[in-house]
């Protein structure tokens, strides 16, 4: 592309520090370097992860920094030693890495690949420089995509090529919250058909998690959010019904044990909220968050509760 080997002016949403708006800014992006590949973001989506940092709930975060890790784009150019990525190839930035190497890359158990930068966070790819400025300073990266800008520049491992064909402001939810939904259900939490399970919070991760549950063939699905706005979706991809916290006295948990006789055999939490992770609704409880480190342990779509277990 006549782009390629030079720096391209563009713009992006500048995060500048927690509780402060993002600004729209002129940016400079510098070629790839080896092993790198530049963007073009087409499309991304906004997961409640990139508010977190905004929050200040991710606390670790250096500004200023490009938020946004749920994309799909178009190769703009490859740096020196990329073989399997070409310019023109429709890719997904991945924020979890796939080096193919490390013992996470090579363990059938696990796709935590060493190389990730999910926290602590050092925001720059992965020779420990930024390819981006702003105003003539770097700007920092995040979970080594950002994808609030019309051109990002990614590690290798940090991209997926895709159909030609995909409908790219589609499948950038399949960047994180699609497949971290639908992951938990159907991966990690292995739910069986005629299984009963609640989902907490029905937004892009608890929508994927029911299209999961819906597909593995779960005879009961209910979808618990406090805004019932949320429930005319949940009901169109799988919710066999929804309820609202807020309308009930006593505790949701007993509530959706009395809906479950008993207790339900699978139950996922896609908010964020450590608080109703605690309880336990029923005899496996899935995370599907990220969780404020001081908190608790970060655990990625892993199982904290299990059949077997008593904490
Ligand atoms: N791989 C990962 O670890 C990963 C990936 C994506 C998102 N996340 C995390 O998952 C969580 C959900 O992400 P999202 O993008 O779907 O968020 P979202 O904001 O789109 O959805 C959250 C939903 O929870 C509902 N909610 C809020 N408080 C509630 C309460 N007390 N009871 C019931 N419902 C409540 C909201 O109304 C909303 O519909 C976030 O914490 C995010 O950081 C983790
Ligand atoms: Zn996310
Ligand atoms: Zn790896």
């Amino acid at each position: 592309m006549a782009t390629a080997g030079k720096v391209i002016k563009c713009k992006a949403a500048i995060a500048w520090g927690p509780k402060q708006p993002l600004t729209i800014e002129d940016i400079e992006v510098a070629p790839p370097k080896a092993h790198e590949v530049r963007v073009k973001i087409v499309a991304t989506g906004i997961c409640r992860s990139d508010d977190h940092v905004l929050s200040g709930a991710i606390s670790d975060m250096k500004f200023p920094a490009i938020l946004g890790h749920e994309g799909a784009g178009i190769v703009e150019s490859v740096g020196e030693g990329v073989k399997n990525i070409k310019p023109g190839d429709k890719v997904i930035p991945l924020f979890v890495p796939q080096c193919g190497e490390c013992r996470s890359c090579t363990n059938s158990r696990s796709n935590l690949c060493d190389k990730h930068d999910i926290g602590p966070y050092i925001g720059l790819l992965l020779d420990k420089t930024s390819r981006i400025t702003c105003n003539g300073k770097p700007v920092y990266n995040f979970l080594s995509t950002s994808t609030f800008t019309e051109y990002t520049v990614l590690d290798e491992i940090c991209v997926a090529k895709i159909d030609d064909n995909a409908p790219l402001d589609k499948v950038c939810l399949i960047g994180c919250g699609f497949s971290t939904g639908y992951g938990s259900a159907v991966k990690t939490a292995k739910v069986e058909p005629g299984s009963s399970c609640a989902v907490f919070g029905l937004g892009g991760v608890g929508l994927s998690v029911l299209i999961g549950c819906k597909v593995a063939g779960a005879a009961k699905i209910i979808g618990v959010d406090t805004n019932p706005d949320k429930f005319a979706k949940a009901k169109e991809l799988g919710a066999t019904e929804c309820i609202n916290p807020n309308d009930y006295k006593e505790p949701i948990h007993e509530v959706l044990a009395k809906m479950s006789d008993g207790g339900l055999d699978y139950t996922f939490e896609c908010i964020g909220n450590t608080k109703v992770m605690v309880k336990k609704c029923g005899y496996a409880l899935y995370l599907c968050a990220l969780l404020k480190r001081s908190t608790l342990t970060p655990l990625y779509g892993t199982t904290i509760y299990s059949k077997n277990s008593t904490t």
